[in-house]
């Protein structure tokens, strides 16, 4: 693992490999013109404000990153083959179902995580210590194994959670990525920091 893909928390500063796209908000953070009609509002600068994200043209398999109340929010858009993989990890995490209702709404303890299927939205933060770990889409790269479907890798103590965020077991992190309070403004528009209902 390169150490450019060590993230400096206490700058703040998150690393996203070349695959993801970024979209955020805030001092310190790029803003990458993918989605073009997504501007910060007044308010989303904000700390603690909801944020809204025109998800669009978002496409299956990108990640977007937004920020909210100084953290890293990531919005990916799952294929149907990535929503038909994620069964097939259940014995190998901590927290298959979800059941620590601390680490989401109710409206996404469901299989999926999420209250449309294939959106998911994370906060992009490690539950061990604060990190920010890496979107690894790839299946079966050599560093992380041949068993590897997709997910997310915390380069600072190899803690591996899936495209869900559910941490797999023997690793550092303790519990699933936790899952923002977000909700529908229309099909297009997640207001995230707002709580909604399940889809
Ligand atoms: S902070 Fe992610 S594994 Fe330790």
């Amino acid at each position: 693992m390169s150490t450019d893909n060590v993230v400096d928390t206490k700058r703040r500063r998150f690393l996203v490999n070349s695959t993801s796209v970024v979209a955020a908000v805030g001092a310190g953070f790029v803003a990458v013109p993918f989605l073009s009609s997504w501007m910060p509002s007044e308010r989303a600068k904000n700390a603690g404000a909801p944020v809204e994200v025109d998800i669009s043209k978002l496409e299956e398999g990108r990640l977007l990153v937004v920020e909210w109340q100084s953290k890293p929010v990531w919005i990916l858009k799952r294929s149907a083959k990535t929503l038909a993989d994620l069964p097939k990890f259940e014995d190998q995490l901590r927290d298959p179902h979800s059941e620590n209702a601390d680490q989401q709404p109710p409206y996404a303890q469901n299989d999926n995580r999420s209250i449309k299927p294939e959106i998911s939205v994370l906060v992009g933060i490690c539950t061990h210590l604060g990190c920010s770990p890496t979107y690894r889409p790839e299946i079966g790269p050599a560093d992380l194994g041949d068993d590897w479907l997709g997910g997310y890798f915390c380069p600072c103590h190899s803690s591996r959670f899936d495209l869900a965020g559910r941490v797999f077991l023997g690793v550092p992190a303790p519990t699933n990525l936790v899952v923002p309070p977000h909700s529908y403004m229309n099909d297009n528009v997640i207001q995230v920091g707002v709580d909604g209902e399940s889809a």
